[in-house]
């Protein structure tokens, strides 16, 4: 009897630890995003609260990666993760428009929060606050 319920307990151990490697690391709950491949000569970070944007949002409206044809793949749950310039760089053949971070950044955040309506949201400064 006792030996059926360690193994019970081990095995919904284990389904509970198959179940968290599947589902993807959330990552950082604040970010600041700052282009390090083709940067601006004047650094301009953006500050990103990815928690924030977690909470109304599926992954896939912001993340996705590609296919051996260079074409986009959808976001899929387990998906490797990589960081936007590791493909949005000029050195990457990326189309006119989203051929570096800010580019890419520009077309998925501004975009939405053009969509959005609120005109604050669309501001430079929403994002790029001002140095105190
Ligand atoms: C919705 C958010 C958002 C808004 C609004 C926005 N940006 Fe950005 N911008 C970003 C992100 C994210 C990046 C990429 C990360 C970085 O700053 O390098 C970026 C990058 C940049 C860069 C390149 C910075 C660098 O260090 O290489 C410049 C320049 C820039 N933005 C200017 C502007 C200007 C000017 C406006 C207003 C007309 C603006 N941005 C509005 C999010 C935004
Ligand atoms: C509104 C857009 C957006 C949404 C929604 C979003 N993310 Fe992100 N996430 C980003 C951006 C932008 C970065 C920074 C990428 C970079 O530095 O190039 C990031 C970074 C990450 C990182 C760190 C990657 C690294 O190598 O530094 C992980 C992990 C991650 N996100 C997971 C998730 C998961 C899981 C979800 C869904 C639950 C999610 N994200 C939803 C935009 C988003
Ligand atoms: C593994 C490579 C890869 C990574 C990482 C990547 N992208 Fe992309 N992205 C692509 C490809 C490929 C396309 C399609 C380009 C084309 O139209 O030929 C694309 C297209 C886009 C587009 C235009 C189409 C659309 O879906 O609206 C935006 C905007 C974009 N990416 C933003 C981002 C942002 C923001 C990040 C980081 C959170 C990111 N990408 C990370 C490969 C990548
Ligand atoms: C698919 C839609 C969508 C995308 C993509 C998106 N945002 Fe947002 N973002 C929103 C909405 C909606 C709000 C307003 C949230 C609220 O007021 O609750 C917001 C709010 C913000 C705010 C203000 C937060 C606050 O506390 O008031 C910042 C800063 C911001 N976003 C930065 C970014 C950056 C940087 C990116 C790209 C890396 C991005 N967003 C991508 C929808 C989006």
């Amino acid at each position: 009897m006792k030996k059926i319920l360690v193994y019970g307990v081990a095995l919904a151990f284990l389904c509970t630890t198959a179940l968290v490697a599947v589902a993807n690391d959330k990552g950082p709950a604040e970010m600041t995003l700052q282009a390090t491949v083709d940067a601006n000569k004047k650094p301009k970070p953006a500050v990103f609260p990815h928690a924030k944007h977690q909470e109304k949002l599926a992954c896939g409206e912001c993340h996705h990666t590609k296919g051996d044809d260079g074409k986009q793949v959808a976001f899929t749950d387990g998906m490797k993760i990589q960081k936007c310039e590791t493909c949005h760089n000029k050195a990457a053949g990326m189309p006119k428009g989203l051929q570096t971070f800010k580019d890419a950044a520009h077309k998925n955040c501004k975009g939405c929060h053009k969509e959005t309506g609120k005109k604050e949201l669309t501001k430079c400064s929403n994002c790029h606050p001002k140095k105190k």
